[in-house]
């Protein structure tokens, strides 16, 4: 079990900290998996009592937790009990003096519960204020480099980290003058997620799949994040960043790197994001002039969504009437290794998409010799490995069997593994994982400074060819379809299709 500690949430009373953060330590108490012990602080800048706080985050719980009720607690926590551990503090992030007395503050909780000398700092707050309130907690003598002693000092840093290489390397910088690298915990909520995890388990710990995972096998692989929702209501951070930002820069290549990847010489954080690094410098970076022929930008026009009217992404509040922000992305990417020589990876990213679906779909090379051609069948579809990330997470094979009958007709069936019809237990959410590896001090699931700076890298020759030729005008898709009609172009062009879902 994770020590205790001192958790500090900057931006506590945002979205965030009441949809995800506080739900997930506290189901994390309700399962046993943090100590009694800890103490959370909320650092935002609106007067408020430790009483106010708590009440505004219970009624977060009530609609956010997926445990509700004492019944669902199974008696042992209650929300009363939990709350009593946290308190808030008001104070501005650009306040030096808000910093230099948290120290005191920590310090006068001690004396009503047990002595957490850990101390973890969660930035759930605008990226922009990131850097200075990293500065701050330096300069305020609140983050101890070492690990023996009087405890340790951890950062989780919130998405986005930078808008592109250059910035990213900046924040980089100022976070390594404060904290070493093995005290930054850069989140992915997508790398907590139980089926991404799974893609290292279902590889490396079955003796089937890795023999046919690389390019003597497998033809091409697609990576289709869909959302149905739109921008809900971030249009205004999502006019900033558009889907390469939001979406492909993080979570997408994180999904890429999980399926790409060499085994690593042992299950250990460095070990796995060495590996996860090889992947990203292996990408082939576009050539300036040839971004457009390798990745279709979109943005989502009116539409139906399971039967109901909605609206464009320009008539969304928060959202430029004229704004040329992409939602939607489609790209061929090529690694240059070894193991994926010639074997196009496909993405295909948006919101307000037919349906939510995040998929990763192996396409294997068809039999090197049709068979049964001679009996009359001529198109077999190829062998299709589906691992799918949510919702009705699973994993499928698609393979050709011979139809009833007297003559022989081959038709595609499904192999179907589903999670919940072989494990019963509640999935955790992501943040729960993630919050207890931080405590823990395991930082396999968080991502490295060279991860992130190599993924910019990639991100960021296509915002700057974009910049160079802006367009007047996006392509459209209609709210609830697949995308447009370039982004099937694109993968028509290698005489291949998206796959049907
Ligand atoms: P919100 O805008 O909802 O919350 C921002 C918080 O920061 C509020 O608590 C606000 O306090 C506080 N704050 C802002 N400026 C100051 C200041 N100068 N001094 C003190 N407090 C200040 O943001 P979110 O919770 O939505 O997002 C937080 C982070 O998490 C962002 O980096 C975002 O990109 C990331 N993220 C969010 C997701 C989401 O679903 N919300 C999903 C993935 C990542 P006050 O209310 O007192 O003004
Ligand atoms: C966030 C993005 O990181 O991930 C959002 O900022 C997106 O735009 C969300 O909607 C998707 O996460 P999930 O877990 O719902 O797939």
């Amino acid at each position: 079990m994770p020590p205790p500690t001192y958790i500090v949430i900057f931006g506590a009373s945002g979205d965030l900290t009441k949809r995800k953060l506080l739900p997930a330590l506290y189901a994390l108490s309700c399962e046993n998996l943090i100590s009694p012990n800890i103490v959370i602080v909320g650092f935002a800048r609106k007067e408020k009592s430790h009483e106010q706080f708590r009440t505004e985050l219970g009624k977060a719980i009530k609609q956010h937790s997926r445990f509700k009720n004492e019944a669902e607690t199974k008696g042992k926590h209650s929300w009363e009990i939990f709350a009593k551990r946290i308190y808030y503090y008001k104070g501005d992030f650009s306040n030096a003096k808000d910093y230099t007395g948290l120290l005191p503050f920590l310090d006068s909780l001690t004396s009503a519960n047990t002595d957490p000398s850990n101390r973890l700092f969660y930035l759930a707050t605008p990226p922009r204020v990131f850097a200075i309130i990293i500065q701050h907690l330096g300069k305020a003598g609140l983050v101890s480099t070492k690990s023996s002693g009087n405890g340790w000092t951890r950062i989780i840093v919130e998405k986005p980290f930078g808008r592109d290489l250059e910035t990213a390397k900046i924040l980089n910088d100022k976070i390594a003058a404060v904290f070493q690298e093995n005290q930054v915990y850069r989140i992915d909520h997508y790398l907590g997620k139980e089926t991404v995890q799974n893609i290292l388990v279902f590889r490396m710990s079955n003796g089937i799949f890795e023999p046919l995972w690389n390019n003597h096998y497998v033809d091409h692989v697609q990576i289709t994040v869909a959302e149905s929702i739109g921008v809900e209501n971030r249009g205004s951070y999502f006019e900033e960043a558009g889907t390469l930002r939001d979406m492909i820069q993080s979570h997408v290549l994180q999904l890429l790197t999980l399926i790409a990847m060499e085994p690593p010489a042992a299950f250990e954080a460095n070990a796995i994001r060495d590996e996860k690094v090889k992947v990203l410098h292996a990408i082939r970076p576009y050539a300036h002039t040839d971004v457009d022929n390798h990745v279709v930008r979109a943005q989502y026009g009116e539409g139906h969504i399971d039967g109901n009217a909605t609206i464009a992404y320009r008539q969304e509040s928060g959202v430029n009437p004229n704004s040329n922000t992409e939602t939607f992305v489609a790209m061929r990417l090529n690694i240059d290794n070894w193991r994926w020589a010639k074997v196009p990876f496909y993405l295909r990213v948006g919101k307000r998409m037919a349906k939510r679906l995040t998929e990763v779909a192996i396409y294997f090379k068809h039999a090197p010799y049709a068979l049964f051609r001679s009996a009359g069948c001529h198109i077999i579809e190829p062998n299709v490995l589906t691992l799918r990330i949510q919702p009705n997470e699973g994993i499928s094979l698609g393979f050709g069997s011979k139809a009833p009958g007297t003559a022989i007709r081959i038709d595609p069936v499904q192999m179907d593994f589903l999670y919940e019809t072989s494990f019963q237990d509640a999935q955790p959410e992501a943040y729960e994982r993630l919050l207890s590896d931080c405590l823990t001090g395991d930082s396999t699931l968080f991502a490295r400074r060279d991860e992130i700076e190599h993924a910019w890298d990639l991100v960021t020759r296509i915002i700057h060819a974009w910049n160079d030729v802006p367009r007047p005008q996006l392509p459209k898709y209609q709210s609830g379809s697949w995308g447009p009609d370039e982004s099937d172009n694109l993968i028509q062009k290698d005489l291949r299709k998206w796959r049907k879902t």
